[in-house]
């Protein structure tokens, strides 16, 4: 079979399979006006709904303002202990790099031939930093990290990239307010013309 039938096949079976889906959730609709958001659709015969602590649980993205931020805070020089212990093995000496990337230094290397994209000289939002930490880090062990500890952690790092204080805390409030130097070259498209996937906007973006 060639490459073109075989695609049309498959999207074929998608469409049967969309329209089932389609068809299904139409069915639920019309045959059980009374159910409640809370009852699980019966007639599937599979899955339940998820709680609100199983929901909580996936639902841990901080926004760029903060909001998702929990309670808690952390000093540089609690961040430093940790990084020793947690993340030094990878990330090398004070964010330097070493297995794993850079998370210190770059600055001004983003328009030369040799970026060095690092949270200092290339994360637009410090709240992000958090996010990462607390969604993936260690590596080896993601999402094992209380709070305070990722707090501690990202003002470690936001310190040794020299964007805030030795003596800073990091909390809900304090982390929202620190500003990285490239957030400003970050710009959403304005028009549909500059997002043509493959087409590289060059002008006016
Ligand atoms: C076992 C090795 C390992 C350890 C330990 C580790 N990391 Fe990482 N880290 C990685 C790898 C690999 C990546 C790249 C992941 C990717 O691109 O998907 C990464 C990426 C990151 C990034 C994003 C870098 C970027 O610019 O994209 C941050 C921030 C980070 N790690 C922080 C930490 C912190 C903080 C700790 C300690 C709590 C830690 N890491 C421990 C291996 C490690």
């Amino acid at each position: 079979m060639s490459t073109h039938n075989r695609l049309t096949q498959w999207l074929a079976i998608g469409v049967v399979a969309t329209t089932a889906v389609v068809s299904g959730s139409a069915l639920a609709q019309s045959s059980s006006t009374s159910r409640t958001a809370q009852t699980p659709p019966a007639h599937y015969g599979f899955g339940k709904l998820a709680s609100p602590e199983e929901i909580a649980g996936w639902n841990i993205d901080i926004s760029p303002d903060g909001v998702g931020l929990p309670p808690g805070s952390g000093t540089v020089e609690q961040g430093k202990a940790l990084y020793t212990q947690l993340c030094l093995a990878c990330h090398g000496e004070n964010g330097k790099g070493a297995s794993a990337a850079a998370l210190v230094g770059g600055d001004g290397t983003l328009n030369t031939p040799k970026p060095v994209r690092t949270i200092g000289s290339f994360w637009p939002y410090a709240t992000t930093v958090y996010d990462y930490i607390n969604r993936a880090m260690p590596w080896d062990k993601p999402q094992s990290l209380k709070p305070d500890e990722v707090y501690a952690l990202t003002a470690m790092l936001l310190n040794a990239n020299k964007l805030i204080p030795d003596d800073a805390v990091m909390d809900a409030q304090s982390l929202p307010k620190v500003r990285m130097p490239n957030q400003k070259n970050f710009k959403a498209a304005k028009n549909k013309e500059n997002m043509i996937p493959g087409v590289r906007c060059m002008k006016g973006c």
